[in-house]
């Protein structure tokens, strides 16, 4: 039988709120199975060759060193910035200091792969309407007991740019979603009232760094007030849609347990993705995109 997607009532819900749970989307066994590919993953990866690169949220910080923009086609490990002291030794074990695993897990790792490109993953992007969904992008996200940094108020597609926007996220809980271990919250429905009036680029196109640059006649959304947030309940196994222009954002991991999260980022194919942005696939020997089509799936 051919995989479903969204229902008209789900697909409702989706477009009124910008968001949309679904529990149980991962069976308990593909739970356990991703996340004891996190901890080998997390277990087997060498410092010693590691450049200790730490992610940062913050606009202003340095995020794009080599490690960083090279990632897209590789499983790299990402600290959290709190991991080191001030004179830059690590304060905690390898596999409590990383912040997140990236860019390729849904290429590269069958585990991964298995859970992204699917008959099911295609049929709910086809339900929301894409033509050509292409996956560019995946990540666990460790948000480690104690360190796991805050994640102030954002939309993907800032950082996944395509003219015109059209990014989506694909986010599956591997543990549950507390108040407590920084679970996510969103500003319903301001997918409908917030543009991409900005968008994260390399500086000069080469290894550089990023930076911010604003999208020509967008004005910059209003900030939205603490309250307008909401935070779903959120069980291990359920996946979360995130529409790209949806705010959001998920506080500091205070408790002493860790809030790990698979999430891969989808766009729509046939609209623009110019070399300005961030995220580029080495092109192979015959060209053309190397972005994971789900149509293939
Ligand atoms: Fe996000």
């Amino acid at each position: 039988m051919a995989a479903q997607g969204l229902t008209q009532e789900q697909l409702e819900a989706f477009n009124c709120d910008g968001f949309l749970l679904l529990p149980k989307e991962l069976s308990p066994e593909r739970v356990s199975a991703l996340y004891n590919e996190t901890a080998s993953l997390l277990k087997s990866f060498a410092l010693s060759d590691h450049p200790l690169t730490r992610f940062s949220t913050e606009e202003r910080a340095h995020v794009g060193d080599e490690y960083f923009l090279t990632s897209s086609d590789k499983i790299r490990y990402f600290f959290e910035q709190e991991a080191f002291s001030e004179s830059g030794e690590l304060l905690k074990p390898k596999e409590q200091a990383i912040n997140k695993i990236g860019h390729a897990l849904h290429e590269l790792n069958d585990e991964f792969k298995r859970d992204s490109i699917n008959d099911r993953n295609r049929a709910i992007a086809q339900s929301i309407g894409y033509k050509n969904p292409l996956v560019l992008q995946s990540m666990v996200i460790c948000k480690q007991p104690e360190i796991g940094g805050k994640v102030p108020g954002h939309q993907d597609s800032v950082f996944l740019y395509t003219d015109p926007p059209s990014a989506i996220g694909f986010w599956y809980a591997l543990e549950d979603c507390t108040a407590e271990n920084g679970a996510l919250t969103f500003v319903p429905g301001s997918h409908k009232w917030a543009p991409i009036a900005k968008r994260m680029v390399r500086v000069d196109g080469n290894k550089q760094g990023t930076a911010f640059i604003p999208i020509k006649d967008v004005p910059t959304p209003r900030e939205p007030l603490d309250e307008e947030y909401v935070m779903p309940i959120c069980a291990a196994g359920t996946l979360v849609l995130i529409h790209g222009n949806l705010l959001h954002k998920s506080e500091k991991n205070f408790s002493t347990k860790s809030r790990y999260a698979y999430t891969f980022h989808m766009i729509e194919g046939d609209y623009k993705y110019d070399a300005l942005n961030w995220l580029q696939i080495p092109p192979t020997t015959e060209g053309g995109s190397n972005f994971t089509s789900l149509l293939t799936s």
